[in-house]
């Protein structure tokens, strides 16, 4: 089984993903944290993410074995992360790992932005998670300050909205609902209703049964 998480940063759709692949038994991939490996890779190395050139070679180096999942999250790297996601070759080059992994026994929850239009257009559930940009500011503001890191709320929405926008309007792989992906608010519901909600919706596709 080969279930599809998309949506935009700080939707749910990580938790989701991780609670839903342990339940069921299934390998998980975070797909945001490849594009974000590229980006720091880049950073690192002094690079702008706007360098194509640089940005397809760390793409292609990159060892996705190798993360180092704290260092990735950092807020430094998600705005380079959305730059070099936006790059059409960084997506083509990173698109084998994802496909490989989806298809790997006995199945897999990947999250993204793209997995159900591109990655896995063919995922037997497909999720859209969403939430209005001010919850899913105030939660990234909650995780980031349990984390040590000080934080303006202001500056942690500007962030989003700016990737948000980043994200849907680019014309490679935009954030979008695939035709066939049920749509999840989480803005009013907890962790765990959240959860539910998308174990009802996956035992309902299972079960053949139509919900949206
Ligand atoms: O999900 P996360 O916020 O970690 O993703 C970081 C960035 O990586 C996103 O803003 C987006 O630009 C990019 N991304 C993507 N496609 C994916 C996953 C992430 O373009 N499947």
């Amino acid at each position: 089984m080969i279930i599809a998480i998309d949506g935009p940063a700080a939707s749910g759709k990580g938790t989701i993903a991780k609670k839903i692949a342990s339940i069921y038994r299934l390998h998980h991939l975070d797909t945001g944290l490849i594009y974000r490996a590229v980006a720091k890779a880049m950073l690192d190395a002094g690079h702008s993410p706007d360098n194509g050139k640089e940005a397809l070679a760390a793409a292609i180096a990159l060892d996705p074995a190798n993360f180092d999942e704290a260092a990735l999250k950092a807020p430094a790297v998600s705005e380079a992360a959305s730059v070099v996601a936006a790059n059409p070759d960084v997506r083509q080059a990173l698109m084998n790992y994802q496909r490989a992994f989806a298809t790997k026994p006995p199945g897999a929850v990947l999250d993204g932005r793209d997995i159900g239009t591109v990655i896995a257009p063919d995922a037997d559930v497909k999720l859209f998670v969403v939430a209005t940009p001010e919850v899913r500011a105030a939660r990234r503001v909650m995780e980031l300050r349990a984390r040590g890191e000080d934080t303006d709320e202001h500056e942690v929405l500007a962030d989003l909205l700016r990737r948000d926008e980043r994200d849907s309007r680019r014309t490679a792989a935009p954030l979008k609902p695939a035709p066939d992906a049920h749509l999840l608010d989480t803005t009013h519901l907890s962790i765990d209703a959240a959860f539910r909600a998308a174990v009802d919706i996956i035992e309902g596709v299972r079960t053949g049964r139509k919900r949206r």
